[in-house]
């Protein structure tokens, strides 16, 4: 066992094992634009409410619109999509130039050929050491019949294969109730 609290190095790549999904979240700027950025720390918080959350580096150049914007949206990344979530990974994207989305309920820009968009209302922002913790009240989402996630693990990309083996993570009573809560 590591102290965690001696290499930051070695924390982020112990902390990199855990595979994610990607997501762009969209806001609209105070000047009228649209500004993204690609987000892997994404979670489910609550159904009732409907909560969601996202971390944002402190240091990120577009912390300033997430604090003033009432909405946000979360768009889950498919399979194919590298090239738009290294774009939204890039300091100050500001240009939307061939990027192909269109505006929300609240505004905020959901992007063609992503498997989920969640149109959030922002409720909440924590203080979480170097990144803050924006907490969103789903207000609208759809899904599309999406090829495959994208997905992140170790600093590289790949996706989700269905294990064929037909067992089914529900050994207990309490893991079966938490499997068909979350479908
Ligand atoms: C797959 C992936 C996941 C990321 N997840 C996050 C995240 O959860 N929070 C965050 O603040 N930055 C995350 N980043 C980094 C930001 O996308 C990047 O630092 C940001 O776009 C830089 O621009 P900014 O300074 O304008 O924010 C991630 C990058 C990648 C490639």
């Amino acid at each position: 066992m590591q102290d965690a609290g001696l290499d930051v190095r070695a924390l982020r790549h112990a902390l990199g094992h855990y595979t994610t999904g990607v997501t762009i979240v969209t806001t609209c700027t105070a000047a009228g634009g649209h500004t993204g950025v690609t987000v892997n720390s994404f979670t489910s918080v609550s159904l009732e409410p409907p909560l969601v959350l996202f971390c944002l580096s402190t240091r990120s150049s577009l912390l300033a619109a997430f604090e003033q914007a009432s909405h946000f949206a979360v768009n889950v990344l498919s399979t194919g999509q590298q090239a738009l979530s290294n774009r939204f990974a890039k300091p100050s994207v500001n240009t939307w130039e061939g990027v192909k989305y269109r505006c929300g309920a609240h505004g905020c820009a959901l992007l063609a050929d992503a498997i989920t968009a969640f149109e959030c209302a922002r409720r909440s922002i924590y203080p979480g050491g170097d990144h803050v913790i924006l907490v969103g009240e789903v207000l609208r989402f759809e899904t599309v019949a999406a090829p495959a996630p994208l997905a992140f693990y170790q600093g590289s990309y790949g996706t989700f294969t269905r294990d064929q083996s037909g067992v089914k993570p529900a050994p207990d009573g309490s893991l079966a109730d938490f499997v068909s809560y979350w479908g």
